[in-house]
């Protein structure tokens, strides 16, 4: 109820906001333990959910990069988060040091949200509260899709379960699995007052290319 209430907040503050930002929305992309295949990932076996990968500005076609080279990273500004950020925004390939990505993802995405969302500490506390509320996991558990390497779901399957939840669609990327498929990462759209809205078809089929025909799609458990 308290994330709920805060979101509502910074929707309140945010729909005050004038926004000349040369992009249409904004995306959030959650990423699952497929991530680890074929690469060298330090994730513990305990971590089972999925991860914020990248909050950014994008249009269907093109992402804004490092928009305000005179705003650094500071991990000071965002030192209250940290907790919550170790645990919800890790970095699968450095999963005890993520200050890096980190700072990556605040140089490279969070300069170019600067005129919605003000400092730093307003991306990184936006991303946490936007993820908290957008539960993947609470969502394919309540449409009985769990993580498994034995037994696949279909796209319209996870499709259906994200849109029955949110009533919004969303993007879902897949990766190479062997000669399976397995689920890589969701995307989430978000106006400029940071509401929910459908991802648009165009995004959808540029994201979906790498699930094959769509029939068998591996939600990939780390361990027992
Ligand atoms: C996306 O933004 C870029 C850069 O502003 C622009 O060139 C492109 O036409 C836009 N694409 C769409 C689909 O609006
Ligand atoms: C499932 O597959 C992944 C990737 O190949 C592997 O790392 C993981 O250990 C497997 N999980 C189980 C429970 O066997």
């Amino acid at each position: 109820m308290k994330i709920i209430n805060s979101l509502l907040l910074l929707f309140g503050i945010f729909v005050c906001v004038q926004s000349a930002i040369p992009n249409e929305f904004f995306y959030l992309r959650q990423m699952g333990p497929s991530d680890c295949i074929g690469n060298k990932c330090t994730v513990p076996s305990w971590y089972r959910q999925f991860a914020v990968h990248v909050f950014s500005a994008r249009n269907d076609t093109y992402v804004p990069t490092n928009c305000d080279s005179n705003y650094p990273f500071s991990l000071d500004e965002i030192q209250s988060l940290v907790p919550d950020l170790s645990l919800e925004w890790p970095d699968f390939w450095n999963f005890d040091a993520p200050e890096g990505f980190w700072k990556t993802n605040w140089e490279k995405h969070g300069t170019c949200l600067l005129e919605t969302l003000q400092n730093e500490y307003n991306y990184f506390e936006t991303t946490l509260i936007l993820k908290t509320y957008l539960d993947v996991e609470e969502m394919m558990i309540e449409n009985k899709i769990f993580p498994s390497n034995t037994t696949s779901y279909s796209y319209d399957q996870y499709d259906n379960a994200i849109i029955r939840h949110t009533l919004k669609k969303p993007t879902i990327h897949c990766t190479k699995w062997g000669n399976k498929i397995a689920l890589h990462e969701f995307g989430f759209c978000f106006n400029k007052q940071l509401q929910l809205i459908d991802c648009s078809e165009n995004l959808r089929e540029i994201e979906e290319v790498e699930c094959g025909d769509k029939s068998s799609i591996y939600m990939i458990q780390l361990s027992q």
